[in-house]
């Protein structure tokens, strides 16, 4: 690869005794959108704010193509921000939010205007442009927000929670849009969201942060299909925890043998849970079967069917809704997981509890 556009390299801040970040590594490349997605109180933000130029790093180096930029002032950085929500001058028109950074940095009256313009047309708000933030909706405002961090052709675009304030619709939307207008500008972009949709759908990139560290990063699909610990497993997407008995690298839900894919501690006879998403299980007509269809949600072009078995809390398996048809309430099935190997990790004292019990009465 290219020298990336923005470099982090072990990156830490305290907060008094916390540490905030714990020696994080970044890298965005060109016209990259990279997402940063946890739980609240990662350090997404600070890691965002870092870049910024808002917050500074105790230890740790910021490079700009190349360049270390940690002792530049935050408005000589070159850099969009939007944040959540609130954000624009309420006493401006959007023509005027979208030119203010234009002003600060000595663009003409002319030039500022076209620019402006330009801008709320590229997001769609060219009937609005002479509107005050409390004429506009929330969607609204986030684009005239989009409009005024793109106006001064930032080096990088900083989007913290960008769409959280939004309902799902306009959120849903709003991200099209966005990542439509961040790959026409060809912008390297950091995204700060806690919603795993969002990051899925938009970023090239998505690093999963737990506790001041970024847990792993890679590309949605990388995440999604070969993640790295059961936290991922469960962050990025949704998952069935099946307990099963640990042997030798493997564990033994469903009828099958699974290959831990994930570092562990487990030793033989353990239990540990097989982390399955909904797609990765077969349901199987069988009379004899030990499991039973519970119930049926239609959400749209595929089905979420409910199975209940005896050894274990219920299992959702998703199948195209045609599939679906197949199988009535109530039915006996048989389940088999489409994969070869799974993440592991520890079950809950109810999840062990249940499988030994249902163990026992096999025996
Ligand atoms: N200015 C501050 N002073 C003290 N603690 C802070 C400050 N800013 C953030 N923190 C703490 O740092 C941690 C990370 O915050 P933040 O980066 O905002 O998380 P996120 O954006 O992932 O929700 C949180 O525990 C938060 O309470
Ligand atoms: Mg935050």
């Amino acid at each position: 690869m290219s020298q990336p556009r923005i470099q982090l390299t072990n990156i830490t801040k305290t907060y008094g005794q916390k540490t905030v970040l714990n020696n994080l590594n970044l890298h965005l490349g060109e016209a990259e959108m990279v997402a940063l997605l946890g739980p609240s109180g990662c350090g997404k933000s600070t890691t965002l704010k870092i870049l910024a130029g808002l917050e500074h790093a105790d230890a740790g180096e910021i490079l700009v193509d190349g360049k270390d930029i940690s002792k530049v002032p935050t408005r000589k950085r070159n850099m969009g921000i939007v944040f959540q929500a609130y954000s624009l001058f309420p006493h401006m028109t959007a023509k005027d939010n979208v030119g203010y950074g234009l002003r600060i940095h000595g663009t003409a009256a002319a030039a500022r205007r076209k620019r402006s313009e330009e801008l709320l047309e590229l997001v769609s708000l060219a009937e609005h442009m002479d509107k005050y933030p409390v004429q506009m909706s929330g969607g609204q405002q986030q684009r005239v927000a989009l409009a005024r961090a793109l106006a001064i052709s930032p080096e990088l675009l900083l989007l913290d929670e960008p769409l959280s304030a939004l309902d799902a619709k306009v959120r849903s939307q709003l991200r099209d849009e966005i990542r439509r207008i961040q790959l026409s500008e060809g912008i390297s972009t950091l995204l700060v969201t806690h919603d795993q949709e969002e990051a899925l759908v938009m970023a090239d990139r998505i690093g999963v942060m737990n506790a001041g560290i970024i847990e792993q990063i890679g590309t949605p699909g990388e995440l999604y299909n070969q993640p790295n610990s059961p936290f991922i497993s469960e962050f990025v997407g949704v998952v069935n925890r099946l307990p099963g008995f640990y042997q030798d690298g493997h564990i033994q839900v469903l009828g099958s043998q699974l290959l831990a894919t994930n570092e562990h501690e487990f030793t033989n006879g353990d239990i540990a849970v097989a982390l399955v998403r909904p797609e990765q299980i077969e349901v199987l007509a069988d009379p004899a079967g030990s499991h039973t269809v519970l119930n049926k949600q239609l959400r749209g072009i595929f089905t979420s069917v409910t199975l209940t078995g005896p050894e274990r809390s219920p299992i959702r398996v998703d199948m195209s809704s045609r599939s679906a048809d197949a199988f009535e309430i109530g039915q006996p099935v048989k389940l088999r997981v489409e994969r070869t190997d799974t993440v592991i990790g520890s079950p809950t004292k109810n999840e062990a509890e249940t499988l030994k019990q249902y163990q026992k009465e096999s025996n």
